[in-house]
């Protein structure tokens, strides 16, 4: 069998993401229910950090010691990829020591080069383009909340960035409408529009959030500037019509979702309200993360 990397909603079936939903699902009851196993004893993780984290490193280290496994935590500049050494050599000698590699990084070209490289799988916790694992979290918070996501429509409202990237490739493989409303400017890249599209996403740009978000099952967003994005952040008053408050929160089904990956920046892309109000599951979605990802360890490494 080929090696199985997780990069990207893309490049895996929408047959093998529902296994891994399914079985994120069945390790999280099992967990609740105070059973352990211990499918990948002896298996060690490495988990590269080019950017902070909280969420992905903790659910990878937690994910992967209840499945029996350990962890090995770098960070880029700590590595000699810090002083140059390329990520094809360092992807060859990780291989030679570690079962798995987790990689939260800069550019989609350096996940992908790690993948080209590895001969153990790779996982994509986030890169400047994508957050896969975020997105197997969402679905299985939603779905936990409101049943099968199929034919339910999302609205993502703010910056398009990597999180909407992962979105928009979901739309496709779990089959649910998605309403983007984001300001002139911050558009998501066209390829992954364009493959949402193609493989069966039912996607939508709205000229507001208010359009975006009416009748919407679930409303999305994610902070005005991402990580390294920095040098392109714009003016507040840009994002400022697309903030999830109580009013726009309002215009959605009465009994809609709020989600958002976290971290939050309170009173900017999201009001306290919203946040912290009854359409909010954020915090389910932090969780879901450890178990959504302990079924994507489990499915890279065939446990
Ligand atoms: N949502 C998410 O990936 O959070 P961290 O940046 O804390 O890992
Ligand atoms: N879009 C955000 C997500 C953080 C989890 C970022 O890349 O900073």
């Amino acid at each position: 069998m080929s090696v199985r990397h997780f990069t990207d909603l893309s490049a895996v079936s929408a047959g093998d993401l529902r296994i891994m939903l399914d079985d994120a699902v069945a390790r999280k009851t099992r967990l609740k229910a105070g059973e352990r196993s211990k499918p990948l004893e002896g298996k060690v993780l490495a988990m590269i950090f080019d950017k902070p984290s909280t969420r992905t490193r903790v659910s990878f280290d937690v994910g992967m010691r209840q499945l029996g496994g350990e962890t090995i935590m770098l960070t880029g500049t700590e590595m000699q990829l810090g002083r140059s050494e390329t990520i094809a050599d360092t992807a060859k000698v990780l291989s030679r020591y570690v079962d798995a590699i987790m990689i939260r990084t800069t550019s989609h070209d350096r996940l992908l080069e790690l993948t080209e490289n590895a001969t153990v799988p790779v996982i994509n916790g986030l890169t400047d383009d994508t957050h896969p694992c975020q997105l197997m979290a969402d679905i299985m918070t939603f779905e936990e909340h409101r049943g099968p996501v199929a034919g339910k429509t999302f609205a993502w409202t703010g910056d398009g960035n990597n999180v909407l990237h992962s979105l928009l490739e979901a739309s496709a493989r779990f089959r649910f409408n998605l309403n983007v409303a984001v300001p002139e400017g911050s558009e998501p890249f066209e390829k992954y529009v364009d493959w949402a599209k193609t493989n069966g996403g039912k996607v939508k740009f709205a000229r507001s959030a208010e359009e975006a978000v009416d009748q919407a099952d679930c409303v999305v967003t994610d902070s005005w500037v991402s990580m390294g994005q920095e040098h392109r952040a714009r003016g507040h008053n840009v994002f400022l019509p697309y903030q999830v408050n109580a009013a726009l929160m309002a215009r959605a089904k009465p009994d809609a979702l709020f989600m958002h990956c976290l971290p939050a920046h309170r009173g900017e892309e999201v009001t306290d309200e919203v946040i912290d109000g009854p359409h909010s599951v954020v915090f389910d979605e932090a969780e879901n993360r450890l178990h959504a990802q302990k079924a994507v360890l489990a499915w890279c490494l065939g446990a």
